[in-house]
């Protein structure tokens, strides 16, 4: 190949920006051989949920903004379909690079694909088994049609082949999330925002929730608020709130007490701080499954399936469905001090990338 090599990498939604970050960066450092090129399509538009993680992240502005918003799902998937297409019939791109699970992520794999331009997916093969979930449709969907398949854990490994996708494009990597909280760790250690809030270490849980099939029926969203409260009279529940659970919040007018302290949703490098620091996590999060994994901090994740099955078999995630009597025993189990143990799962060292780029190299060996 003698011309450079052009990526469009996508990035839409908040759980993409810190998975973009170390590849954009490692691409961008190949001086002569890869031209990255940042899309981001306005999936995710709020400063608490988008601006803030560049900054956090140190990456430059998009090079391209699509600015579709929010909207249902195939509206906002068909949008930012139309986008990606524009651009990749207005200019030649050799890849385009799709992160995670989000709408952004399946919309762009589609465009592409029909465009015959190359789609390598980060963050392949991961399967809840549950179709109920967006994001497992935007994942069996990306995977289908992506030409390079880059896995984080040997679970993905196992549901690619069991899917018939081809060895060749299956390239086990670890994981870049990771590698961007390995860069930034000690900077989450300096930060000020336990003072600011007033918070002490270990003396406080934890807690994200913004899945639509926990916060959007009423009755299930009461039944997780109501041990959580309870949970809230024995260590105080930090709680950063995602904006459609606020609104779920409001709406289904759930009490508020004094040991849940509702704040916005946090920046990267503050939100990594909270982590280390927490006693205990509680989330229905995918990524911050990953995070305290890496981070060997208590996790309870309340969901009945993961498709990040690595975090429970080796790291400290522990899944405890969306029943409140479970809920709350498992975090008095915590906090009584009976621990789970957990480890690094393999390839998460912080060069999730630099493997993801020799796999590029070789590949564009090819073109
Ligand atoms: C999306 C991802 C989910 C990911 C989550 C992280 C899909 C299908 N889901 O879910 O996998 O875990 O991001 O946050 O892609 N909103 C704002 N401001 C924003 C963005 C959204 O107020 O900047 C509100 C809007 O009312 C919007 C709602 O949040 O309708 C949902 O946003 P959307 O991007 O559709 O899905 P998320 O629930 O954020």
């Amino acid at each position: 190949m003698n011309t450079r090599v052009k990526v469009l990498l996508v990035v839409g939604a908040r759980p993409n920006f810190m998975k973009a970050m170390p590849l954009y960066k490692a691409l961008k450092a190949k001086t002569g051989w890869f031209d990255p090129i940042l899309l981001h399509t306005g999936q995710h538009y709020d400063y608490e949920m988008s601006k803030a993680f560049f900054e956090d992240l140190e990456l430059p502005e998009p090079d391209i903004y699509l600015n579709v918003g929010s909207d249902t799902h195939a509206r906002q998937t068909a949008k930012i379909m139309v986008g990606i297409e524009d651009v990749l019939l207005g200019e030649k791109f050799h890849l385009v690079v799709v992160f995670g699970d989000v709408n952004s992520t399946m919309a762009a794999s589609i465009a592409a694909s029909k465009l015959h331009v190359p789609v390598a997916h980060v963050e392949a093969g991961l399967r809840s088994f549950d179709r109920r979930m967006p994001e497992e449709i935007n994942r069996v969907v990306t995977d289908v049609l992506s030409d390079l398949l880059f896995v984080t854990e040997p679970s993905g490994i196992r549901n690619l082949k069991n899917e018939g996708i081809p060895n060749d494009k299956i390239h086990f990597v670890g994981n870049l999330m990771i590698d961007t909280l390995f860069l930034y760790r000690d900077k989450a250690a300096r930060s000020d925002v336990m003072e600011r809030l007033g918070l002490r270490p270990q003396k406080y849980a934890l807690l994200t929730l913004h899945r639509p099939s926990n916060v959007d029926d009423p009755q299930k969203f009461g039944e997780i608020w109501g041990a959580l409260m309870e949970i809230s009279e024995v260590i105080p529940v930090v709680f950063p709130v995602h904006p459609r659970t606020r609104r779920r919040i409001e709406e289904f007018q759930l009490p508020v007490p004094y040991g849940i302290r509702l704040l916005p949703p946090m920046s990267y490098i503050d939100f990594l701080a909270l982590e280390m620091n927490a006693r205990l996590v509680l989330t229905d999060s995918g990524g911050i499954q990953e995070e305290t994994t890496a981070l060997g901090v208590q996790c309870l994740t309340i969901r009945e399936n993961t498709e990040r099955p690595v975090t429970v078999e080796v790291g400290t995630n522990q899944l405890v469905g969306t029943s409140p009597e479970r809920i709350k025993s498992e975090a008095l189990r915590i906090l009584e001090g009976k621990l789970k143990s957990g480890k690094l799962p393999e390839l998460w060292d912080g060069h999730a990338a630099e493997r993801v780029v020799r796999v590029l190299e070789e590949w564009a060996q090819a073109l």
